[in-house]
């Protein structure tokens, strides 16, 4: 039996995409190990969810560390020492730098609350209604050294109505995010990405016909 794949997640806040990807652990729906979550805030809620699910947690303040590159290489040697081979950043608000990148090629993921390459960087949901954007979404994606610019895995839709605000837009879009998270690592576990220049591909991809608002996973 090969080992099971050892995930890691970063977060800085509430951790609902975080609790998504425990439950469908849970639910036997990802077939993976949370070695860990590291979070760079000491009042994140992600830390509760941590320990409620008997997740070792890591509260790992940047301020403590000379600069940015300090910071991620030693992020990355306590991932490397607990065998992670996936780091999955869940609301995690700090641009990660080059010592982590290197260290975990095309093996950090990230979820991005918009369509993807549109409305990069914060408030996403907010910028799609400002542009009058009818559709909006969500994105996962591998992490490059960008701001949200690395290949695309996995998106979906919903409508944006002319009476959205930010949190009720914002509230549909999690709903979905709660859904593509948890199935991007599923790909990823199962070997079913790979890439050809920025372009991810999908093994065994379930295909459907028409016009798809929420794709049934
Ligand atoms: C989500 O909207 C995610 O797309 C963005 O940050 C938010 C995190 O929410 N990157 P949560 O902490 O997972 O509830």
């Amino acid at each position: 039996m090969p080992e099971k794949l050892k995930i890691a997640v970063l977060a800085s806040g509430r951790g609902s995409n975080f609790q998504a990807i425990i439950n469908a652990i849970r639910d036997g729906y990802i077939d993976v190990e949370v070695a860990c979550l590291i979070s760079d805030s000491p009042k994140a809620f992600a830390l509760n969810r941590a320990k409620e699910a008997g997740i070792e947690s890591l509260y790992m303040a940047s301020q403590k560390h000379a600069n940015a590159n300090d910071y991620y290489g030693t992020i990355a040697t306590e991932l490397k020492d607990r065998g992670v081979g996936l780091i999955c950043l869940a609301g995690f608000m700090r641009i990660v730098k080059k010592p982590l990148i290197d260290a975990y090629p095309m093996r950090i993921i990230n979820i991005h609350p918009a369509l993807l390459p549109s409305f990069t960087g914060l408030d996403g949901q907010q910028k799609a209604i400002d542009y009058g954007a009818k559709i909006a979404g969500c994105t996962v994606h591998f992490v490059d050294e960008g701001v949200d610019t690395g290949p695309i895995i996995v998106q979906a839709a919903t409508f944006v109505y002319s009476d959205d605000d930010e949190e009720s837009l914002s509230q549909r879009i999690l709903n979905l995010e709660h859904k593509i998270y948890p199935y991007a690592i599923k790909l990823f576990s199962e070997g079913r990405l790979s890439l050809k220049g920025r372009v991810v591909s999908i093994r065994d991809e379930k295909k459907e016909d028409g016009f798809i608002i929420s794709p049934r996973l």
